[in-house]
């Protein structure tokens, strides 16, 4: 069994992120995301609340469930992977940007357990631009943000602001 860990902060998960999801269940047996905490980050949607929001964003967007797990973990990525059985972190890779903190990512983890592969796969043409950040973005300023993610998804971030805004 080739098990697979697909990390970030998914805040909130895109359709991009779906896709790197649904093309990593071609490649291995199954899939494991899970919700990070990255410490440079204050998340707009608590851990929980983003694993229900990708749960929910895989079934909208037809991925089979039968092979992947969604999850959350506040510890080290290393130590999850190793509590998980697996050996193999997937990424995905939208510019030659994200390559430098990418690479210091994979040798830091490799330092860590050196058994532990990251594994980069390229995302599609049509979601290079796309992040959380800008998916948060354009919310903000009352933007459409269909494109970019779910209806979950969409419903959730527009909720949001609209108590943050005080409506
Ligand atoms: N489609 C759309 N957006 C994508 C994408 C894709 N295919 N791939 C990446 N992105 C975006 C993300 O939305 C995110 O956007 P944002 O910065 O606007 O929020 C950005 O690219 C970076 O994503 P990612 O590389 O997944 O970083 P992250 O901050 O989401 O996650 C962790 C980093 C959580 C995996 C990392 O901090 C971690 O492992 N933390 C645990 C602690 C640990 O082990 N630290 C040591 C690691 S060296």
């Amino acid at each position: 069994m080739r098990i697979a860990i697909y990390p970030g902060s998914f805040d909130p998960v895109t359709r991009g992120h779906l896709d790197i999801m649904k093309r990593s269940l071609n490649l291995f047996d199954s899939l494991i995301v899970v919700v990070m905490q990255n410490n440079k980050k204050t998340p707009m949607f608590t851990a929980e609340e983003r694993v229900e929001l990708i749960k929910q964003s895989v079934v909208e967007a037809g991925i089979p469930t039968e092979h992947l797990k969604v999850v959350s973990n506040a510890g080290l990525l290393a130590d999850f992977a190793k509590e998980n059985g697996s050996s193999i972190i997937v990424k995905g890779l939208r510019a030659i940007s994200d390559f430098e903190s990418e690479f210091q990512m994979a040798a830091a983890n490799q330092k860590l357990s050196p058994q532990l592969d990251s594994v980069f796969i390229m995302t599609r043409a049509k979601y290079m631009y796309l992040s959380s950040s800008i998916v948060r973005e354009v919310s903000y300023f009352g933007g459409d943000i269909s494109s970019f993610v779910t209806s979950v998804v969409e419903t959730a971030v527009k909720e949001h602001y609209r108590r943050q805004h005080g409506e």
